[in-house]
């Protein structure tokens, strides 16, 4: 299939080209764009072999629901059976951003978008160039993260190019992604609401509007064979680069020195070994090939360079990715959970 690129400057939209990718949209065909989570594979939500689609070209297991994506508040009504008070204050304090609710679908909501569940994940992006290209559909775009599926998410277009190129028919290429982590997805049919995926919405946040909400414990720790998620993608190794990748926790000054110590080692096999350090420490690592990730002090750039890192450090070459940890508070949250799934939880703490 050729794939049409496009590039668009999110200060003057180019509206020829948002027109041009929702025609595809309106033929049922795929076009991915850039949101300020990851870039999406958008199809019509609405439309099953649109849907289907979409699981063929990132090789994604049929059993894994996708997102609806909404331009307006008012397009929820038609996709849901009912909105409990507490997702309408999540609604208005959250969206249009980083935020997906699950709710009970109607009946025009296709089973393969939900992959037969009786509940919808829907998102309002702020994007401005998403928001535009889902208004001119017209409709709701379901769209998962426009990766292979189990590779990291793309969060600038050559990624997005990278994995789709040839398999769809349309790119949308914008600035990178702000958030870079996938947006909270947060179960509104149970009360207390519960997170099912820890994103840029974080549980700090939710409680100023549900004091009891909580983060669903399975999803932080190593999924054994009887592990079922309320959001079946998080079951799937997820996010992994090619090569292994290793966590090491704790203490900073100790963090420094282990991560020191492992890579002397693999070194001394002959691998060589992707250090992902942060601006305060990168300095301190005498070997490996060293990149930071940001500050500590703003961890959404940590967040934002996350994936990115990821995925450089395959096109180096690289055997082994050692990875500081980062405090599980705010974005801090999504940023270990995306980490620890990347490196199939290995992880050592000093
Ligand atoms: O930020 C995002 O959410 C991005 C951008 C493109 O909007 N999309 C995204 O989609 O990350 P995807 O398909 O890669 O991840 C969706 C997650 C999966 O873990 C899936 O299992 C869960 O949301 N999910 C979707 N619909 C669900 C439903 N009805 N019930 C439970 N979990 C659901
Ligand atoms: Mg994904």
């Amino acid at each position: 299939m050729n794939t049409k690129i496009k590039m668009i400057d999110e200060k003057n939209l180019d509206r020829d080209i948002i027109i041009e990718a929702a025609n595809v949209i309106k033929e049922g065909g795929l076009v991915a764009f850039p949101t300020e989570t990851v870039y999406g594979l958008g199809g019509n939500a609405l439309n099953p072999s649109a849907v289907k689609k979409i699981f063929e070209a990132k090789g994604r297991p049929q059993d894994n629901p996708v997102i609806a994506h909404i331009a307006d508040f008012k397009e929820i009504n038609a996709l849901v059976k009912e909105i409990p008070e507490v997702a309408k204050k999540l609604m208005e304090k959250f969206w249009p951003g980083p935020m997906t609710l699950i709710l009970q679908k109607s009946e025009i909501v296709p089973d393969v978008t939900t992959a037969g569940l009786k509940c919808v994940g829907i998102r309002m992006p702020s994007n401005i160039i998403a928001r535009e290209f889902i208004r001119a559909c017209g409709v709701p775009i379901a769209a998962p993260s426009a990766n292979i599926s189990g590779r990291p998410s793309p969060t600038d277009v050559e990624r997005c190019i990278e994995d789709m190129d040839g398999k769809i028919d349309y790119i949308i290429g914008g600035e990178m992604c702000d958030i870079g982590v996938e947006s909270t997805v947060i179960d509104c049919t149970v009360q207390p609401v519960c997170i099912l995926r820890p994103g840029g919405i974080t549980l700090e946040m939710l409680k100023e509007v549900d004091k009891d909400a909580y983060i669903d414990p399975a999803i932080m720790k190593k999924p054994d064979k009887d592990f079922k998620p309320k959001a079946p993608g998080m079951k799937y190794k997820h996010y992994a680069p090619k090569a292994h990748v290793k966590i090491v926790a704790g203490d900073l000054q100790k963090t420094i020195a282990k991560i020191n110590e492992i890579v002397q080692n693999y070194i001394g096999e002959n691998k060589s070994v992707g250090i992902m350090a942060t601006d305060e420490t990168k300095k301190y690592y005498k070997n490996g090939i060293v990149v930071s990730l940001g500050s500590r002090e703003d961890m959404i750039s940590i967040s934002k360079n996350l994936f990115e890192t990821l995925r450089s450090f395959d096109d180096k070459g690289v055997d082994v990715i050692v990875s500081e940890a980062f405090e599980e508070i705010g974005v801090g949250v999504a940023i270990m959970n995306r980490l620890q799934k990347s490196a199939g939880f290995d992880i050592t703490t000093v």
